[in-house]
């Protein structure tokens, strides 16, 4: 089931202020989907943007970026903070992307998707890909866990595969 948080004015506000943004790792994950497909790529979609601190990162990989969010305050913050040609936003719930089937190139959600219902925003990220496109989950919560299709327990033994390989960094 999606859980609905970070909606009103003030706390989006907050968000903008507070919210570190996540420079490294996104260049960290260019760096990795660069050997997977060639950049700079068509449409990467940020699901959950928020006011958009990552969504502007992807901007220099893809001709196009759109920032997704079911808050219109986040998504107000999101414009003002815009500062990319190439990044537009739309209010709409992560389990239903007003996208073309097979048209995305890279899907996003930058600590949002342990707020989603997850077996369908899976479904619907599934959709929009296009055939070697690629879904990127960056998340704090460490004990998620994905449903998708037949692949359920392999994707839940992945995510036990990361989180032991986090713990032994740390
Ligand atoms: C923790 S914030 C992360 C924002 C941004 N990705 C970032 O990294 O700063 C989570 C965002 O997910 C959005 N969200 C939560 N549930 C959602 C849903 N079902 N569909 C779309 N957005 C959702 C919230 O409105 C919020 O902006």
């Amino acid at each position: 089931m999606a859980v609905r948080l970070f909606e009103d004015k003030d706390h989006a506000a907050k968000y903008l202020k507070y919210r570190v943004t996540p420079n490294e790792v996104v260049s960290e994950i260019m760096g990795l989907l660069k050997k997977r497909m060639p950049l700079p790529g068509k449409l990467a979609v940020d699901v959950g943007c928020g006011s958009g601190q990552g969504t502007v990162l992807l901007a220099p990989y893809f001709t196009q970026v759109i920032g997704t969010d079911i808050s219109p305050a986040q998504l107000e913050n999101a414009q003002v903070n815009q500062k990319c040609d190439n990044v537009s936003y739309r209010q709409c719930p992560a389990e239903e992307l007003p996208l073309e089937s097979g048209s995305v190139d890279l899907v996003t959600s930058m600590t949002a998707a342990h707020w989603f219902d997850r077996p369908r925003f899976l479904e619907e990220a599934g959709r929009v890909l296009r055939g070697g496109g690629c879904l990127v989950l960056l998340s704090y919560a460490m004990d998620m866990y994905l449903e998708y299709g037949d692949v359920t327990e392999k994707l839940k033994q992945v995510c036990k595969e990361v989180r032991t390989v986090l713990h032994t960094c740390i």
